[in-house]
Protein backbone atom coordinates (compact mmCIF):
# COMPACT_ATOMS: atom_id res chain seq x y z
CA UNK A 1 0.00 0.00 0.00
CA UNK A 2 1.07 3.33 -0.61
CA UNK A 3 1.78 5.34 2.30
CA UNK A 4 -0.64 8.07 3.62
CA UNK A 5 2.43 10.31 4.46
CA UNK A 6 5.94 10.54 4.59
CA UNK A 7 8.12 12.08 7.32
CA UNK A 8 11.78 13.10 8.03
CA UNK A 9 11.50 11.13 11.44
CA UNK A 10 8.92 8.65 12.79
CA UNK A 11 9.36 7.83 16.50
CA UNK A 12 7.79 4.77 17.62
CA UNK A 13 7.22 4.86 21.27
CA UNK A 14 6.20 7.81 23.08
CA UNK A 15 8.12 8.09 26.81
CA UNK A 16 11.19 10.14 27.95
CA UNK A 17 13.42 9.04 25.02
CA UNK A 18 10.34 8.91 22.51
CA UNK A 19 8.72 11.87 23.14
CA UNK A 20 11.78 14.02 23.76
CA UNK A 21 13.58 13.07 20.67
CA UNK A 22 10.17 14.23 18.85
CA UNK A 23 10.38 17.30 20.11
CA UNK A 24 14.14 18.18 19.81
CA UNK A 25 13.73 16.91 15.65
CA UNK A 26 10.47 18.78 15.65
CA UNK A 27 12.38 21.80 16.99
CA UNK A 28 15.37 21.25 14.49
CA UNK A 29 12.75 21.75 11.75
CA UNK A 30 12.36 18.15 10.75
CA UNK A 31 9.11 16.91 10.40
CA UNK A 32 8.17 14.23 12.77
CA UNK A 33 5.36 11.94 14.02
CA UNK A 34 5.60 9.50 16.73
CA UNK A 35 4.01 6.61 17.26
CA UNK A 36 2.03 5.49 20.43
CA UNK A 37 -0.21 2.56 21.57
CA UNK A 38 -1.12 3.54 24.83
CA UNK A 39 -4.37 6.18 24.93
CA UNK A 40 -1.81 8.38 26.47
CA UNK A 41 1.45 9.99 25.83
CA UNK A 42 4.59 9.69 28.16
CA UNK A 43 5.71 6.04 28.25
CA UNK A 44 6.12 4.14 31.10
CA UNK A 45 7.56 6.83 33.62
CA UNK A 46 5.05 9.13 33.17
CA UNK A 47 1.86 6.88 33.28
CA UNK A 48 3.51 3.77 35.38
CA UNK A 49 6.61 4.53 36.40
CA UNK A 50 8.40 7.33 37.67
CA UNK A 51 5.73 9.99 38.23
CA UNK A 52 3.02 7.82 39.51
CA UNK A 53 5.50 6.25 41.93
CA UNK A 54 6.81 9.61 43.57
CA UNK A 55 2.96 10.52 44.04
CA UNK A 56 2.54 7.83 46.39
CA UNK A 57 6.11 7.96 47.88
CA UNK A 58 5.57 11.81 48.47
CA UNK A 59 2.09 11.63 49.94
CA UNK A 60 2.95 8.24 51.96
CA UNK A 61 5.80 10.41 53.19
CA UNK A 62 2.78 12.74 54.18
CA UNK A 63 1.01 10.13 55.84
CA UNK A 64 4.11 8.82 57.82
CA UNK A 65 5.37 11.92 59.32
CA UNK A 66 2.00 13.06 60.58
CA UNK A 67 1.38 10.09 62.23
CA UNK A 68 4.86 10.11 63.73
CA UNK A 69 7.63 12.19 62.82
CA UNK A 70 5.64 15.77 63.05
CA UNK A 71 5.59 15.61 67.09
CA UNK A 72 9.60 15.49 67.68
CA UNK A 73 8.95 19.09 65.85
CA UNK A 74 6.26 20.53 68.37
CA UNK A 75 3.10 20.16 66.02
CA UNK A 76 0.63 17.66 67.38
CA UNK A 77 -1.36 16.41 64.74
CA UNK A 78 -4.93 14.65 66.27
CA UNK A 79 -6.90 11.58 64.20
CA UNK A 80 -4.75 10.73 61.42
CA UNK A 81 -6.19 8.36 59.06
CA UNK A 82 -5.71 6.98 55.57
CA UNK A 83 -7.73 7.96 52.80
CA UNK A 84 -6.78 5.66 50.22
CA UNK A 85 -8.91 6.57 47.05
CA UNK A 86 -7.61 10.37 48.06
CA UNK A 87 -4.16 9.23 47.68
CA UNK A 88 -4.69 7.47 44.37
CA UNK A 89 -6.56 10.46 43.22
CA UNK A 90 -3.57 12.54 43.93
CA UNK A 91 -1.32 10.08 42.31
CA UNK A 92 -3.64 10.24 39.00
CA UNK A 93 -3.93 13.44 38.92
CA UNK A 94 -0.75 13.96 38.57
CA UNK A 95 -0.03 11.71 36.15
CA UNK A 96 -3.12 13.28 34.34
CA UNK A 97 -0.88 16.73 33.86
CA UNK A 98 1.82 15.34 32.73
CA UNK A 99 0.57 13.44 30.13
CA UNK A 100 -1.44 16.19 28.88
CA UNK A 101 1.51 18.28 29.21
CA UNK A 102 3.17 15.88 26.51
CA UNK A 103 0.13 16.41 24.34
CA UNK A 104 0.22 19.95 24.81
CA UNK A 105 4.03 19.94 23.66
CA UNK A 106 3.45 17.74 20.70
CA UNK A 107 0.60 20.36 19.19
CA UNK A 108 3.06 23.49 20.16
CA UNK A 109 5.42 21.69 18.32
CA UNK A 110 3.60 20.66 15.68
CA UNK A 111 4.60 16.54 15.83
CA UNK A 112 2.32 13.85 14.73
CA UNK A 113 1.02 11.87 16.71
CA UNK A 114 0.13 8.67 15.19
CA UNK A 115 -2.45 6.80 17.65
CA UNK A 116 -1.59 2.32 17.70
CA UNK A 117 0.78 -0.11 17.52
CA UNK A 118 3.30 0.32 15.01
CA UNK A 119 5.38 -2.53 13.57
CA UNK A 120 8.00 -2.05 10.66
CA UNK A 121 6.77 -3.58 6.99
CA UNK A 122 10.31 -2.57 5.46
CA UNK A 123 13.34 -0.20 6.52
CA UNK A 124 11.66 2.91 5.74
CA UNK A 125 7.99 1.77 6.22
CA UNK A 126 5.83 2.14 9.18
CA UNK A 127 1.98 0.20 9.38
CA UNK A 128 -0.10 1.82 12.09
CA UNK A 129 -3.68 0.85 12.23
CA UNK A 130 -3.67 -1.05 8.63
CA UNK A 131 -1.86 2.39 7.31
CA UNK A 132 1.52 2.81 6.11
CA UNK A 133 3.82 5.49 6.50
CA UNK A 134 7.12 6.23 4.95
CA UNK A 135 9.97 7.69 7.20
CA UNK A 136 13.24 9.19 6.20
CA UNK A 137 14.66 8.14 9.38
CA UNK A 138 13.08 5.72 12.53
CA UNK A 139 13.70 6.13 16.13
CA UNK A 140 12.96 3.00 18.30
CA UNK A 141 12.27 4.22 21.81
CA UNK A 142 9.69 1.08 22.60
CA UNK A 143 10.99 1.47 26.28
CA UNK A 144 10.76 -1.79 28.40
CA UNK A 145 8.65 -3.84 30.59
CA UNK A 146 8.86 -5.96 34.07
CA UNK A 147 11.18 -9.48 33.72
CA UNK A 148 8.66 -12.39 34.52
CA UNK A 149 10.04 -15.14 36.58
CA UNK A 150 9.07 -18.58 36.53
CA UNK A 151 6.92 -20.03 38.70
CA UNK A 152 5.34 -16.35 40.10
CA UNK A 153 2.81 -15.03 37.21
CA UNK A 154 1.56 -11.81 38.05
CA UNK A 155 -2.31 -11.52 37.57
CA UNK A 156 -1.84 -7.98 38.73
CA UNK A 157 -4.72 -8.70 41.54
CA UNK A 158 -2.55 -10.62 44.41
CA UNK A 159 0.57 -11.14 42.28
CA UNK A 160 1.34 -7.85 40.66
CA UNK A 161 4.37 -5.80 39.06
CA UNK A 162 5.18 -2.28 39.83
CA UNK A 163 1.94 -1.23 37.70
CA UNK A 164 -0.60 -3.34 40.38
CA UNK A 165 1.27 -2.32 43.12
CA UNK A 166 0.75 1.50 42.08
CA UNK A 167 -3.09 1.12 42.27
CA UNK A 168 -3.77 -1.51 45.06
CA UNK A 169 -7.13 -1.21 46.40
CA UNK A 170 -6.24 -1.88 50.00
CA UNK A 171 -3.42 -1.78 52.41
CA UNK A 172 -1.48 -5.36 52.21
CA UNK A 173 -0.88 -7.11 55.45
CA UNK A 174 1.81 -8.76 54.26
CA UNK A 175 3.64 -7.42 51.21
CA UNK A 176 6.16 -10.11 50.07
CA UNK A 177 8.11 -8.35 47.65
CA UNK A 178 10.79 -10.51 45.44
CA UNK A 179 13.76 -8.21 44.38
CA UNK A 180 15.75 -5.67 46.57
CA UNK A 181 16.22 -3.44 44.24
CA UNK A 182 14.76 0.04 43.02
CA UNK A 183 11.34 -0.68 42.55
CA UNK A 184 11.16 -3.17 45.44
CA UNK A 185 12.18 -0.27 47.89
CA UNK A 186 10.38 2.44 46.32
CA UNK A 187 7.01 1.03 46.43
CA UNK A 188 7.78 -1.26 49.04
CA UNK A 189 8.30 1.66 51.23
CA UNK A 190 5.42 3.25 50.01
CA UNK A 191 3.01 0.36 51.27
CA UNK A 192 5.10 0.21 54.52
CA UNK A 193 4.42 3.42 55.36
CA UNK A 194 0.57 2.82 55.12
CA UNK A 195 1.26 -0.14 57.33
CA UNK A 196 1.67 -3.16 55.55
CA UNK A 197 4.25 -5.27 56.93
CA UNK A 198 6.93 -5.67 54.08
CA UNK A 199 8.95 -8.38 53.45
CA UNK A 200 12.02 -8.21 50.77
CA UNK A 201 13.27 -11.25 48.93
CA UNK A 202 16.78 -10.65 47.86
CA UNK A 203 18.23 -13.34 45.63
CA UNK A 204 21.94 -11.87 46.21
CA UNK A 205 23.60 -11.08 49.39
CA UNK A 206 22.64 -7.70 49.23
CA UNK A 207 20.05 -4.96 48.53
CA UNK A 208 20.82 -2.67 45.53
CA UNK A 209 23.23 -4.41 44.42
CA UNK A 210 24.61 -2.17 41.74
CA UNK A 211 24.96 0.61 44.18
CA UNK A 212 28.07 0.91 46.51
CA UNK A 213 28.73 -1.43 48.93
CA UNK A 214 28.48 0.56 51.86
CA UNK A 215 25.14 2.16 50.56
CA UNK A 216 23.57 -1.07 50.55
CA UNK A 217 24.62 -2.29 53.66
CA UNK A 218 23.47 1.47 55.65
CA UNK A 219 19.92 1.49 53.45
CA UNK A 220 19.27 -1.79 54.54
CA UNK A 221 19.86 -1.09 58.33
CA UNK A 222 17.99 2.02 57.96
CA UNK A 223 14.98 0.11 55.67
CA UNK A 224 15.36 -2.21 59.14
CA UNK A 225 14.76 0.37 61.23
CA UNK A 226 11.55 1.54 59.62
CA UNK A 227 10.23 -1.83 59.77
CA UNK A 228 10.93 -3.60 56.39
CA UNK A 229 12.31 -6.99 56.28
CA UNK A 230 14.98 -8.78 54.70
CA UNK A 231 16.00 -12.33 53.38
CA UNK A 232 18.47 -11.94 51.14
CA UNK A 233 20.34 -14.72 49.35
CA UNK A 234 17.20 -16.41 49.13
CA UNK A 235 15.23 -16.95 45.52
CA UNK A 236 11.07 -17.51 45.35
CA UNK A 237 10.68 -20.89 43.32
CA UNK A 238 6.78 -20.62 43.62
CA UNK A 239 3.81 -19.02 44.44
CA UNK A 240 0.31 -21.09 45.29
CA UNK A 241 -2.71 -19.20 44.75
CA UNK A 242 -5.12 -19.27 48.34
CA UNK A 243 -8.27 -17.35 49.11
CA UNK A 244 -6.61 -15.30 51.44
CA UNK A 245 -3.96 -14.58 48.88
CA UNK A 246 -0.72 -16.31 47.91
CA UNK A 247 1.98 -18.85 49.42
CA UNK A 248 5.40 -18.28 48.35
CA UNK A 249 8.24 -21.48 48.65
CA UNK A 250 11.43 -19.83 49.27
CA UNK A 251 14.87 -21.75 49.19
CA UNK A 252 18.20 -20.37 49.60
CA UNK A 253 20.06 -19.06 46.50
CA UNK A 254 22.71 -21.74 46.23
CA UNK A 255 20.01 -24.51 47.05
CA UNK A 256 18.66 -26.15 50.45
CA UNK A 257 15.84 -26.40 52.56
CA UNK A 258 12.37 -24.62 51.46
CA UNK A 259 10.18 -22.83 53.50
CA UNK A 260 6.91 -21.07 52.81
CA UNK A 261 5.87 -17.39 53.43
CA UNK A 262 2.06 -16.29 53.48
CA UNK A 263 1.66 -12.94 51.97
CA UNK A 264 -1.60 -11.28 51.05
CA UNK A 265 0.08 -9.17 47.86
CA UNK A 266 3.15 -9.87 46.15
CA UNK A 267 4.77 -7.56 44.28
CA UNK A 268 7.25 -8.58 41.37
CA UNK A 269 10.51 -6.29 41.16
CA UNK A 270 13.50 -8.43 39.48
CA UNK A 271 14.30 -6.21 36.76
CA UNK A 272 13.02 -5.13 33.50
CA UNK A 273 13.63 -6.13 30.01
CA UNK A 274 13.47 -4.35 26.96
CA UNK A 275 10.37 -4.60 24.95
CA UNK A 276 10.76 -5.35 20.90
CA UNK A 277 7.21 -7.28 20.54
CA UNK A 278 5.29 -6.91 17.57
CA UNK A 279 7.59 -4.60 16.49
CA UNK A 280 8.25 -6.27 12.93
CA UNK A 281 12.44 -5.91 13.15
CA UNK A 282 12.53 -8.81 11.80
CA UNK A 283 11.04 -7.17 8.50
CA UNK A 284 13.23 -4.11 8.68
CA UNK A 285 16.87 -6.32 9.56
CA UNK A 286 17.33 -4.90 13.08
CA UNK A 287 19.66 -7.07 15.14
CA UNK A 288 19.51 -7.22 18.64
CA UNK A 289 22.28 -8.33 21.17
CA UNK A 290 22.54 -10.96 23.34
CA UNK A 291 20.19 -9.58 26.11
CA UNK A 292 17.33 -9.25 23.03
CA UNK A 293 18.24 -5.57 23.29
CA UNK A 294 18.36 -3.56 19.96
CA UNK A 295 22.33 -3.23 18.69
CA UNK A 296 23.72 0.22 18.30
CA UNK A 297 26.52 1.97 18.25
CA UNK A 298 27.70 5.11 19.95
CA UNK A 299 25.81 7.47 17.81
CA UNK A 300 22.44 4.98 18.48
CA UNK A 301 22.86 4.28 15.16
CA UNK A 302 21.42 0.07 14.47
CA UNK A 303 23.22 -2.28 11.93
CA UNK A 304 20.13 -0.76 9.23
CA UNK A 305 20.66 2.96 8.02
CA UNK A 306 18.41 5.19 9.25
CA UNK A 307 17.19 3.15 11.81
CA UNK A 308 18.15 4.21 15.32
CA UNK A 309 17.43 3.42 18.62
CA UNK A 310 17.43 5.09 22.13
CA UNK A 311 16.12 4.17 26.03
CA UNK A 312 15.41 1.61 27.84
CA UNK A 313 15.60 -0.48 24.64
CA UNK A 314 18.83 -0.47 23.97
CA UNK A 315 22.43 -0.69 26.68
CA UNK A 316 22.57 1.50 29.90
CA UNK A 317 21.00 2.03 32.85
CA UNK A 318 17.19 2.32 32.35
CA UNK A 319 16.46 5.67 33.71
CA UNK A 320 14.54 8.41 31.79
CA UNK A 321 16.93 10.92 32.09
CA UNK A 322 19.23 8.69 30.21
CA UNK A 323 16.83 7.93 27.51
CA UNK A 324 15.81 11.93 27.78
CA UNK A 325 19.78 12.51 26.95
CA UNK A 326 19.79 10.13 24.37
CA UNK A 327 16.72 11.30 22.64
CA UNK A 328 18.42 14.79 22.27
CA UNK A 329 21.34 13.38 21.64
CA UNK A 330 19.51 11.33 18.20
CA UNK A 331 17.83 14.44 16.76
CA UNK A 332 20.58 16.43 16.92
CA UNK A 333 22.20 14.00 15.12
CA UNK A 334 19.61 13.51 12.33
CA UNK A 335 19.79 17.15 11.84
CA UNK A 336 23.90 17.00 11.54
CA UNK A 337 25.10 18.36 14.60
CA UNK A 338 27.27 16.75 17.11
CA UNK A 339 24.84 14.65 19.77
CA UNK A 340 26.51 13.34 22.84
CA UNK A 341 25.73 11.47 25.45
CA UNK A 342 28.70 11.35 29.02
CA UNK A 343 27.44 7.72 30.20
CA UNK A 344 30.21 8.30 33.03
CA UNK A 345 27.84 11.04 34.41
CA UNK A 346 24.84 9.67 34.66
CA UNK A 347 23.23 10.20 38.34
CA UNK A 348 20.65 7.19 39.73
CA UNK A 349 18.53 7.94 42.38
CA UNK A 350 16.36 5.63 44.33
CA UNK A 351 13.40 7.74 46.49
CA UNK A 352 12.96 6.14 49.64
CA UNK A 353 13.66 7.63 53.08
CA UNK A 354 16.02 9.12 53.16
CA UNK A 355 16.91 8.98 49.14
CA UNK A 356 20.60 7.15 47.87
CA UNK A 357 21.91 8.92 44.85
CA UNK A 358 25.19 8.29 42.78
CA UNK A 359 26.89 9.08 39.80
CA UNK A 360 30.21 7.55 38.48
CA UNK A 361 31.95 4.47 40.10
CA UNK A 362 31.62 2.70 43.45
CA UNK A 363 34.66 1.30 45.51
CA UNK A 364 33.92 -1.86 44.22
CA UNK A 365 34.05 -0.93 40.44
CA UNK A 366 37.24 1.41 41.42
CA UNK A 367 38.49 -2.04 42.75
CA UNK A 368 37.97 -4.27 39.76
CA UNK A 369 39.14 -1.63 37.82
CA UNK A 370 42.47 -1.44 39.16
CA UNK A 371 42.21 2.56 39.80
CA UNK A 372 43.71 4.07 42.77
CA UNK A 373 41.14 6.43 44.55
CA UNK A 374 41.18 8.11 47.85
CA UNK A 375 37.54 8.56 49.58
CA UNK A 376 35.91 11.27 51.73
CA UNK A 377 33.03 10.88 53.98
CA UNK A 378 31.32 13.00 55.78
CA UNK A 379 27.95 12.02 57.66
CA UNK A 380 24.66 13.98 57.88
CA UNK A 381 24.99 13.98 61.63
CA UNK A 382 27.50 16.86 61.75
CA UNK A 383 25.38 19.04 59.24
CA UNK A 384 23.17 21.86 61.29
CA UNK A 385 20.36 22.18 58.41
CA UNK A 386 20.28 18.41 58.81
CA UNK A 387 19.75 18.69 62.55
CA UNK A 388 17.37 21.24 62.25
CA UNK A 389 15.17 18.98 60.02
CA UNK A 390 15.59 15.67 62.43
CA UNK A 391 17.05 14.04 58.64
CA UNK A 392 20.73 13.14 59.97
CA UNK A 393 20.94 9.30 58.61
CA UNK A 394 23.31 9.11 55.87
CA UNK A 395 26.35 10.10 54.83
CA UNK A 396 28.14 11.84 51.33
CA UNK A 397 30.92 9.84 50.22
CA UNK A 398 33.27 11.13 47.50
CA UNK A 399 35.77 8.71 45.75
CA UNK A 400 38.64 10.83 43.57
CA UNK A 401 41.66 9.77 41.70
CA UNK A 402 44.40 9.27 43.85
CA UNK A 403 47.25 11.07 41.36
CA UNK A 404 45.10 13.65 39.93
CA UNK A 405 42.39 14.11 42.31
CA UNK A 406 39.75 13.96 39.51
CA UNK A 407 36.42 12.79 41.19
CA UNK A 408 35.34 9.73 40.09
CA UNK A 409 32.31 8.84 42.07
CA UNK A 410 29.73 10.18 44.38
CA UNK A 411 27.62 8.28 46.52
CA UNK A 412 24.61 9.90 49.10
CA UNK A 413 22.11 8.25 51.51
CA UNK A 414 20.58 11.05 52.85
CA UNK A 415 17.51 13.69 52.76
CA UNK A 416 17.19 15.14 49.20
CA UNK A 417 20.04 12.94 48.16
CA UNK A 418 18.44 13.43 44.56
CA UNK A 419 18.76 16.49 44.62
CA UNK A 420 21.94 16.95 46.23
CA UNK A 421 23.94 14.87 43.77
CA UNK A 422 23.15 17.42 40.74
CA UNK A 423 26.53 19.62 41.66
CA UNK A 424 28.37 16.72 42.00
CA UNK A 425 27.54 15.88 38.65
CA UNK A 426 27.70 19.05 36.98
CA UNK A 427 31.18 18.55 38.70
CA UNK A 428 31.97 14.96 36.83
CA UNK A 429 31.10 16.91 33.52
CA UNK A 430 33.29 19.30 33.60
CA UNK A 431 35.86 17.09 34.91
CA UNK A 432 36.18 18.75 38.15
CA UNK A 433 39.03 17.71 41.04
CA UNK A 434 37.38 17.08 44.82
CA UNK A 435 39.62 20.29 45.36
CA UNK A 436 37.57 22.29 42.78
CA UNK A 437 34.43 21.25 44.99
CA UNK A 438 36.41 21.84 48.40
CA UNK A 439 36.99 25.14 47.26
CA UNK A 440 33.45 26.34 45.67
CA UNK A 441 31.82 28.18 48.35
CA UNK A 442 28.58 26.43 49.64
CA UNK A 443 25.44 28.29 51.31
CA UNK A 444 24.72 28.50 54.96
CA UNK A 445 22.70 26.20 56.33
CA UNK A 446 22.20 23.81 53.43
CA UNK A 447 22.34 20.05 53.19
CA UNK A 448 24.93 20.68 49.75
CA UNK A 449 27.61 21.66 52.86
CA UNK A 450 27.66 17.61 53.32
CA UNK A 451 29.04 18.05 49.75
CA UNK A 452 32.13 20.29 50.32
CA UNK A 453 32.90 18.60 53.79
CA UNK A 454 33.63 15.26 51.62
CA UNK A 455 35.62 16.87 49.50
CA UNK A 456 37.35 18.06 52.43
CA UNK A 457 37.69 14.79 53.70
CA UNK A 458 39.33 13.49 50.24
CA UNK A 459 42.44 15.43 51.77
CA UNK A 460 41.62 14.59 55.55
CA UNK A 461 40.68 18.07 56.59
CA UNK A 462 37.30 18.27 57.33
CA UNK A 463 36.36 20.99 59.53
CA UNK A 464 32.91 19.89 61.24
CA UNK A 465 33.92 16.88 62.32
P1 LIG B 1 9.13 3.90 27.92
O1 LIG B 1 8.89 4.98 28.88
O2 LIG B 1 8.93 2.50 28.38
O3 LIG B 1 8.18 4.21 26.68
C1 LIG B 1 8.04 3.35 25.61
C2 LIG B 1 6.70 3.60 24.97
O4 LIG B 1 6.67 2.92 23.72
C3 LIG B 1 5.52 3.05 25.76
O5 LIG B 1 4.57 4.06 25.96
C4 LIG B 1 4.95 1.94 24.87
O6 LIG B 1 3.53 1.84 24.95
C5 LIG B 1 5.37 2.41 23.50
N1 LIG B 1 5.49 1.34 22.51
C6 LIG B 1 6.19 0.18 22.62
N2 LIG B 1 6.12 -0.52 21.47
C7 LIG B 1 5.35 0.20 20.63
C8 LIG B 1 4.92 0.02 19.29
N3 LIG B 1 5.29 -1.05 18.58
N4 LIG B 1 4.12 0.97 18.73
C9 LIG B 1 3.76 2.06 19.44
N5 LIG B 1 4.15 2.30 20.69
C10 LIG B 1 4.94 1.38 21.28
N6 LIG B 1 13.43 6.18 35.91
C11 LIG B 1 13.97 7.28 36.45
O7 LIG B 1 14.89 7.85 35.88
N7 LIG B 1 13.50 7.79 37.64
C12 LIG B 1 12.50 7.20 38.31
O8 LIG B 1 12.11 7.68 39.37
C13 LIG B 1 11.92 6.03 37.77
N8 LIG B 1 10.91 5.40 38.41
C14 LIG B 1 10.35 4.29 37.86
C15 LIG B 1 9.33 3.66 38.55
C16 LIG B 1 8.74 2.52 38.03
C17 LIG B 1 7.63 1.85 38.79
C18 LIG B 1 9.17 2.02 36.78
C19 LIG B 1 8.53 0.81 36.18
C20 LIG B 1 10.19 2.64 36.08
C21 LIG B 1 10.80 3.79 36.62
N9 LIG B 1 11.85 4.43 35.98
C22 LIG B 1 12.41 5.54 36.53
C23 LIG B 1 12.37 3.96 34.69
C24 LIG B 1 11.78 4.80 33.54
O9 LIG B 1 10.38 4.69 33.57
C25 LIG B 1 12.32 4.31 32.21
O10 LIG B 1 13.73 4.33 32.23
C26 LIG B 1 11.84 5.20 31.08
O11 LIG B 1 10.43 5.23 31.02
C27 LIG B 1 12.40 4.72 29.74
O12 LIG B 1 11.93 5.54 28.73
P2 LIG B 1 11.75 5.03 27.23
O13 LIG B 1 11.30 6.21 26.47
O14 LIG B 1 12.95 4.32 26.79
O15 LIG B 1 10.59 3.93 27.28
P1 LIG C 1 16.50 -3.80 39.68
O1 LIG C 1 17.41 -4.34 38.66
O2 LIG C 1 16.72 -2.47 40.26
O3 LIG C 1 16.45 -4.80 40.90
C1 LIG C 1 16.09 -6.14 40.76
C2 LIG C 1 16.55 -6.89 42.00
O4 LIG C 1 16.00 -8.19 41.95
C3 LIG C 1 18.06 -7.04 42.08
O5 LIG C 1 18.47 -6.72 43.37
C4 LIG C 1 18.28 -8.51 41.74
O6 LIG C 1 19.41 -9.05 42.34
C5 LIG C 1 17.01 -9.12 42.28
N1 LIG C 1 16.61 -10.39 41.66
C6 LIG C 1 16.74 -10.79 40.38
N2 LIG C 1 16.20 -12.01 40.19
C7 LIG C 1 15.69 -12.37 41.39
C8 LIG C 1 14.98 -13.53 41.85
N3 LIG C 1 14.68 -14.53 41.03
N4 LIG C 1 14.61 -13.57 43.14
C9 LIG C 1 14.90 -12.54 44.00
N5 LIG C 1 15.56 -11.45 43.61
C10 LIG C 1 15.94 -11.36 42.33
O7 LIG C 1 15.05 -3.93 39.03
P2 LIG C 1 13.64 -3.32 39.45
O8 LIG C 1 13.62 -2.91 40.87
O9 LIG C 1 12.64 -4.29 38.96
O10 LIG C 1 13.57 -2.02 38.58
C11 LIG C 1 13.76 -2.09 37.17
C12 LIG C 1 14.44 -0.88 36.66
O11 LIG C 1 13.54 0.21 36.59
C13 LIG C 1 15.57 -0.37 37.54
O12 LIG C 1 16.76 -1.07 37.32
C14 LIG C 1 15.68 1.04 37.09
O13 LIG C 1 16.43 1.08 35.90
C15 LIG C 1 14.24 1.41 36.79
N6 LIG C 1 13.68 2.14 37.93
C16 LIG C 1 14.29 3.29 38.33
C17 LIG C 1 13.82 4.00 39.41
C18 LIG C 1 14.54 5.21 39.83
O14 LIG C 1 15.36 5.72 39.09
N7 LIG C 1 14.26 5.75 41.01
C19 LIG C 1 12.65 3.57 40.15
C20 LIG C 1 12.10 2.33 39.67
C21 LIG C 1 12.61 1.68 38.59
Amino acid sequence: TDPVASYDVIVIGSGPGGYVAAIRAAQLGLKTACVEKMPTLGGTCLNIGCIPSKALLHASEKFEEAGHALAAFGVKVAGVELDLPGMMGHKDKVVKSNVDGVDFLFKKNKIDRLKGTARFTAKDRIEVEGKAYAAKNVIIATGSDSTPLKGVEADEQRIVTSTGALSLPEVPKHLVVIGGGVIGLELGSVWSRLGAKVTVVEFLDRILPTNDGEVSKQMQRILTKQGMAFKLSSKVTAAQKTDKGVTLTVEPAKGGDAETIEADYVLLSIGRRPYTEGLGLDAAGVALDERGRVKTDKHFRTNVEGIYAIGDVIAGPMLAHKAEDEGIAVAEILAGQAGHVNYDAIPSVVYTWPEVASVGRSEEELKQAGVAYKSGKFPFLANGRARAMNATDGFVKILADAKTDRVLGVHIIGAEAGTIIAECVLAMEFGASAEDIARTCHAHPTLNEVVKEAALAVDGRPIHI
